[in-house]
């Protein structure tokens, strides 16, 4: 009998290659799959996708004991697997719909392939309610289907994989959820057995609600915007409710990256097919198209116009932590300041190999960045808020701030003489009297000059 349970992984983007590593340490025996073979041959020497906590570190540990192994090639990969987890990528089509076409194209291969009697095809992929039990009919009799939804946040992938808020395991009965969740030892944390469907509808509905909670909080802090408030006290006060959180209450430019807008779609379009009601969801990807859009207007005002004026940013990736530039929300706003005639100059510690329109010139610190016109803050990298503020208030020949974030210290900013606006937040240089003595020297002068 072997000692160590043997697991593939099918896919190694963030979610496979987190459980990969993750697996691995707690001593299976890990095949990582994928059909990139570039990939697969920069992860056989070391190399991950993706740069981000301890990950790589964590990937050469698992390399060097000899527990981790990458290949292309699936069919040996899953012969002698107790469990085959599947984390590929299921993107949004044309249509609002998931693109279940990699996931599909994997069923095809296990359809051809010897597996082991038992074996469990977990899904992790994030994928529309029904999928996976569609999954189970096209491998019925040779597997046993689980939905394992993953809730890793990027930029802390391995640690959120390692230490799960919960796990949620749908299968064909509960008796079979709890077998996979004892081979797989996830006894840890808070654990739901449940069926394929509920696990799927789980990880849709717990994405649209933090992405809902965002939106409310971006809402809140445009409507104190108008009553010239502060909307980092409002929020404050409703996130000290327990019932509510303070976590996913912070206003900005609008949520971005691969999976809200993602899942919200999907969720839109599963609740279409099934006549049922989505307003709130429908409601939250149309105020996140708008949100990102304020803060060039807010530019577009306090310079009159962007026709010729020179923005510098701070900020690329969709978020702080992750050199992830996909569906971030800076590069529309980038496209944005390009069409109403802004030049642009960007800095990203992470993003620097970000393909950029020609109207953007990239610069090597958030200094030089700042030797524009105005400066536009798009990601809440926390070196941003370390940058000498007199520097900047030197470099910004116009001397307006618009923090997308409201990461940086507004009030020393206008105590530099720094028009600052944020997201609900606005600090103003004060106009400071002019001294008595000085009006006495300029009234002596007009008369020397009569
Ligand atoms: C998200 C979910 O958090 C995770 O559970 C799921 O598995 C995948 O999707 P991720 O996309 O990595 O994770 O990033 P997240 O930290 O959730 O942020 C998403 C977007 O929302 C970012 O653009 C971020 O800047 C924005 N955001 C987040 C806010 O604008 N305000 C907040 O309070 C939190």
């Amino acid at each position: 009998m072997r000692s160590a349970k043997s697991i593939t992984v099918i896919g190694t983007g963030y979610v496979g290659m987190a459980c990969a590593i993750s697996l691995s340490e707690q001593g299976f025996v890990v095949t990582g799959h994928d059909s990139n073979s570039e990939r697969i041959l920069a992860l056989q020497q070391g190399v991950a996708p993706y740069k981000e906590d301890d990950l790589e570190e964590a990937l050469a540990e698992q390399l060097r004991v000899g527990r981790l192994s990458f290949t292309t090639n699936v069919f040996p990969a899953v012969h002698a697997a107790d469990a085959i987890i599947i984390c590929v990528n299921t993107p949004t089509s044309q249509s609002g719909h998931a693109d279940l076409r990699d996931l599909d194209t994997v069923v095809a291969q296990l359809q051809q392939c010897d597996l082991s009697d038992h074996v469990f095809v977990a899904v992790r992929s994030t994928v529309p309610p029904g999928t996976s039990d569609g999954v189970a009919r096209a491998l019925q009799g040779r597997a046993h289907v689980v939905m394992t939804p993953e809730f890793l946040r990027e930029g802390h992938a391995l640690s959120d994989t390692r230490n799960p808020s919960r796990n949620i395991i749908g299968a064909e009965s509960v008796e079979l959820a709890g077998r996979y969740a004892r081979m797989l030892k996830l006894d840890d944390a808070p654990t739901v057995l449940t069926t394929r469907v509920n696990a799927e509808l789980a990880k849709l509905a717990a994405n649209s609600f933090l992405a809902m909670k965002i939106t409310f909080a971006n809402e809140v802090a445009n409507l104190t915007e108008a009553f010239g408030g502060d909307a980092r006290d409002v929020l404050q006060g409703i996130g000290l409710d327990s019932r509510i959180g303070s976590a996913f209450l912070q206003p900005g430019i609008g949520f971005g990256g691969p999976c809200f807008t993602k899942d919200l779609k999907s969720y839109r379009a599963v609740a279409e097919q099934r006549q049922t009601a989505s307003e709130l969801v429908c409601a939250t990807l149309a105020a996140n198209a708008h949100q990102p859009l304020r803060v060039v207007d807010k530019l577009e005002q306090e310079l009159g116009g962007l026709r010729g004026a020179l923005i510098g940013v701070w900020g690329l990736t969709f978020k702080a932590g992750t050199d992830d530039v996909r569906y971030s929300l800076a590069q529309d706003i980038i496209d944005e300041l390009g069409t109403r005639g802004a030049q642009v100059r960007v800095y990203d510690p992470k993003a620097v190999r970000a393909p950029l329109p020609q109207f953007v010139q990239r610069l090597d610190s958030a200094l030089e960045a700042a030797r524009a016109d105005a400066l536009l803050v798009l990601t809440e990298w926390p070196e941003f808020a370390m940058v000498d503020v007199a520097k900047v208030a030197v470099a910004l020949r116009r001397h307006v701030v618009v923090d997308g974030r409201n990461l940086l210290d507004g009030q020393r900013y206008a105590d530099e003489g720094v028009r600052y606006i944020g997201v609900g937040i606005k600090y103003l240089p004060i106009a400071r009297p002019v001294p008595v003595q000085s009006i006495i020297e300029t009234v002596r002068n007009v008369e020397y000059a009569v």
